[in-house]
Parts: C-alpha cells; structure tokens; sequence
C-alpha cells in the first residue's frame, strides 16, 4: 500500500519542475499506479514530466526495482533446470521478431528462457501481438503454469500480467497513446520490471537505433544501452548491450502474422534473411558467452547454427507454441492457422536508382494505419495486415519493382498504405554504403 494521503500529483508536480524524486516517493506512485488509485490521466503526467524533465541513475534504478516488485518475482530454485535462466530483450522496432527465433534456439542450446514480452508500442511493433495471431496461444497462463513451461520445454514467451510486473502494465499502455516511449529511464525500467520479475541469470538486450527505433540517435542509444546494463547488474543480473541498426526494417515484413510467417519460414530453413540472422546469432551468441554456456562468440554461434540445421530449435518453438495452447502443427502448416489479409497489393518504384534512404517509422505507422497496431489502449488488433517483401537500403531498382506489399483489410486501407510506402521509400541516383547492422556492444564496466 502507498503510505497514507498519498498525493500522486505532488510527485509529479516536483518531477514537473526538475526536481530530484526521493526512493519513497518513486515507491509509493508505482504503487498507486499498481493498485488503480493514481488515475490515467496522472499516469499520463508524470510519464510525460519523466521525458521532458529525465531521472538520474539512482531514480532510474529505484523505479525499475519498485515495477519489478510491483508483481511476483520468479524464484528458479526448486524448479529441476538443466541449464541457466537467460533472455533477451529489444527496445523495440519495426520488422523485429527475432525473440520468436533466438528463444527456441536458446533452449536447444540448453538455457531456460522465461520470456516476459510486450505489445507493440507506437510504431513499434511487439512481439505479444504478434504471438496473439496463433489461435489457442496463451500469453497469460499464469506463474506456475509460465515456470512449469519454461521448465520442461526450455522456453515460454508471455505477457506481463497481474501478477508479473503489472505497474508496467498500465505505464506502458498510456505511454503507447501518450507519445512518452522515447525516454531512456522510462524505456529502462519498463524493459527491466519485466526481465528482472522473470529471475534471470542474464540478460542480453538489443538496442536498436536509427530513424525506426525509440533511441534514434547513437548518443540515445549508448545512454539507453549502458542504463540497462548498469540497472541489471545493480539487481544482480549479468547484462550485455546490443546496439543495432533500426534505419530499416530488420526483416522484410512488418506486421503481426506476416512476421510469424517469417519467424516460421526462418526456423524451419525455408526462408532465412541474412539481416535477420546476423542479428539472432549476435544477440544469441552474446548471451551464450555472458551466460558461461559458451567459451567464446564463434562457439556460441556454432551452437546457435547446430539447433537451426538439426531441428531442435523448431521443435522448440513447437513444443512451447503446443504447451501455452497453440496448434502442434503450426510450423508445418502456418498457413491453416495463421491469418491472412483479403487484399494484397503491391507498391512498385516510379523510377529507376538505388534505394538511398528508408522512412522506418513511418512504414511502423503504416502497419498500424492498417490496423496491426493501436492508437488508443484497448484497441483490438488486425493481426493479418502489414507489409511483406520490403525493399532494402541499398537495393537496385528499376519502374516496376516491387518495393513492397500491402496486406490490408480493405480497399481504402491498401491505397493510403501505397501512398504511405512511396513516401517512405527514397529513391536516389547514386549507390549509397551499406549499413552496419550491429552498431556497438556495450558491457558492463566492472
Ligand atoms: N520494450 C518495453 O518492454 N518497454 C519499452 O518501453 C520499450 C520497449
């Protein structure tokens, strides 16, 4: 309980004006927010006097512990584990599903991932929603039943729920509709509440930068980066910082079941983008090493590629996909169970010359103009729309080329999704250079 005549406004009126908030006051709003008596609308305020005014390392670490212990916090103990309790996390992106990936892959590396995700926020899209497209899966079956998974299939993405880290839950859905995403300690302690309640033993987190990502700048990014792995490791927990690039969509798709289809395409070697897999085997083989379940990178990597080119990861994610209530067949037949837009429409270049710069935001927006993502909290979620078979940075066109499909529910949706898409995708003369995916790495000092 928040200590009595507890007044939220006072808290948010000193963070208003730049003030310092002292451990109790942090304490007690989380716990009002927890608990239903800070309203919406303070949620709102003091979320959008964090952004302007900003916290300093101790307030960051404060809140991101008070979230965390706002729910139940996982304790492994007694649980029969073969191997460590490690995840992954992203700040957040379009095209982005490499959890889908890297979890059953982690668990065929002998790990046990409790995977605490979210929904999509602003542009960004998440990987809850995308789970959501599975009919049956469950993404809130409760603690015993999350352990009892992660247990025996070695890997279980769900959701933040009642009971586990539910002050994010309410934060982070005002903040979806508040435009109060980009802030590094409010990223921070959304991020950690939620891996820290899953009891980790470590932690790799994928920071992405560039024009689609919360941190948009690399100054953002390395400030994001290093708070999260210095909050982690004051809560005891290993962390290791991935900045990667988001100046582009990660795979070629963006949207809810098109990019299980990609993750689906990906485990089973149909379809393996090769900007996707760099970034599964980066984050993968970070955690490994982090993690003592793996001498150095290039062994982690070999052991990433073994579950990928045996079966093991796919068997995985089916074995996880069937235990929180989804299809066991899913993975040979997506296309039974995971839905499809009515419309497909292609959008193709005007002109001819290289693709020299990419809006990725606005093509986020565009997944949710389309009805893949919300624009207010309880908004339901079309989860068969978005885009398939993006162009990429770099990428030679001509008139004609596909830059990219629309999956849309109607006609409407489809044509202001293509105008969206043109105006997205710059066409230049000259050949641009690449762009690194893998940005910095960034670990803990100590
Ligand atoms: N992912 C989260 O869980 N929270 C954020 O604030 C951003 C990305």
């Amino acid at each position: 309980m928040a200590s009595e005549r507890f007044l939220p406004q006072e808290v948010i009126r000193r963070k208003r004006d730049g003030e310092s908030l002292a451990d109790d006051e942090i304490r007690d709003l989380v716990t009002a927010i927890t608990e239903g008596v800070a309203t919406e609308g303070q949620v709102a305020a003091f979320t959008m006097a964090v952004l302007l005014r900003g916290m300093d390392a101790r307030e960051c670490s404060t809140l991101s512990l008070a979230m965390r212990d706002s729910g139940d916090v996982l304790n492994w103990e007694r649980a029969r584990l073969r191997g460590p309790v490690i995840d992954k996390h992203s700040s957040g992106g379009v095209g982005d599903c490499v959890s889908l990936m890297l979890a059953p892959m982690l668990a065929a590396c002998g790990g046990h991932v409790p995977m605490i995700s979210g929904r999509g926020l602003g542009h960004s899209g998440g990987t809850l929603d995308k789970l959501c497209s599975i009919p049956g899966y469950c993404i809130q079956p409760g603690s015993a039943r999350f352990m009892q998974v992660v247990e025996t299939v070695g890997c279980a993405i769900i959701g933040q729920s009642e009971s586990l880290a539910p002050a994010d839950g309410r934060i982070y859905a005002v903040r979806d509709v508040t435009a109060t995403v980009e802030s590094v300690p409010l990223i921070t302690a959304s991020i950690l509440s939620k891996k820290l309640a899953a009891g980790l033993d470590a932690l790799v987190m994928d920071v992405k930068t560039g024009n689609g990502a919360f941190a948009a700048t690399p100054e953002m990014a390395r400030d994001l980066a290093d708070s999260i792995v210095r909050v982690a490791s004051l809560a005891g927990v290993p962390a290791v910082s991935v900045v990667t690039d988001m100046d582009q969509p990660l795979a070629p798709c963006a949207g809810n079941a098109l990019e299980v289809f990609e993750a689906i395409a990906y485990l089973a070697g149909k379809r393996r983008d090769p900007n996707l897999h760099e970034v599964v085997l980066a984050l993968g083989s970070e955690l490994l090493v982090l993690a003592a379940m793996a001498g150095d990178r290039a062994t982690a990597c070999q052991m990433l590629e073994t579950t990928l080119a045996d079966g093991s990861a796919t068997e995985h994610f089916a074995a996880m996909v069937a235990a929180l209530g989804g299809p066991g067949d899913l993975i040979d037949r997506p296309d039974l169970y995971l839905p499809v837009a009515p419309i497909q429409v292609p959008v193709t270049a005007k002109e001819k010359g290289v693709v020299s710069h990419i809006d990725t935001r606005a093509l986020g927006l565009t997944v949710v103009a389309l009805g893949g993502g919300r624009v207010r909290p309880d908004d339901d979620i079309d989860a068969a729309v978005g885009l398939s078979k993006l162009v990429r940075h770099g990428d030679e066109v001509t008139p004609g080329t596909e830059l990219g499909r629309i999956h849309a529910r109607d006609d409407a949706g489809a044509e202001q999704a293509k105008r969206s898409v043109l105006a997205a995708v710059t066409i230049g003369p000259k050949p641009v250079k690449p762009l690194p995916l893998i940005r910095e790495i960034r670990r803990s000092a100590g």
